[in-house]
């Protein structure tokens, strides 16, 4: 079955199993930023934005994606708050083994991109749905504070304290799991 959606602002018609699922249909078209972690939509190192919105792809069909507008951290290539992110996650030392990274930059570019008002509630919310074995998660929650004006911000927890993960979850992102 061919299957038509746009994806980092290209319109693609692919071809496709019933049962393909966006993280595998992404990868295999050259998104290597989407990463295959649980498969179950628990890990968040899948997500990408399905119209708008941070959706985990492994438990997407690709199917269900027709005609909806895709992006992943490819799309975001050139982007100026995205750089930003990318510095500040350096100089924060929030990249480790960068497994979860394009997921968490995707995450926080979209908390910031919306232009609402980002503090430590808003922040650690929207970070809480990817797993990082890294770095702790605070090192990721000081990069996007940085990056929205509130360097410095006196953040509670660390790795197994009171760090991301102690949180309750983010708003799920599988469209399975409303
Ligand atoms: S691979 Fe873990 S949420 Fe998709
Ligand atoms: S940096 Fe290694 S899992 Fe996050």
């Amino acid at each position: 079955m061919k299957v038509e959606l746009t994806v980092n602002g290209a319109p693609v018609a692919w071809e496709i199993a019933p049962g393909d699922r966006l993280l595998d249909s992404l990868r295999a078209h050259g998104c290597a930023s989407v990463k295959r972690g649980c498969e179950t939509g628990d890990c968040g190192c899948c997500t990408i934005l399905l119209d708008g919105e941070p959706a985990a792809s492994c438990v997407v069909a690709t199917a269900a994606a027709r005609g909806r507008n895709v992006v992943t951290l490819e799309g975001l290539r050139g982007d100026p708050l995205l750089a930003r992110l990318q510095e500040a996650f350096l100089a924060e030392g929030a990249v480790q083994c960068g497994y979860c990274t394009p997921a968490l930059l995707l995450v926080a570019w979209t908390l910031l991109q919306s232009g609402g008002p980002v503090d430590e509630a808003t922040a650690r919310h929207a970070l809480s749905g990817s797993l990082c074995r890294c770095t702790g998660y605070v090192k990721p929650l000081r990069a996007l504070l940085a990056v929205a004006g509130r360097p410095g911000a006196q953040l509670r927890g660390g790795r197994g304290e009171n760090g991301l993960r102690g949180r309750p979850a983010a708003a799920p992102r599988g469209e399975e799991r409303p």
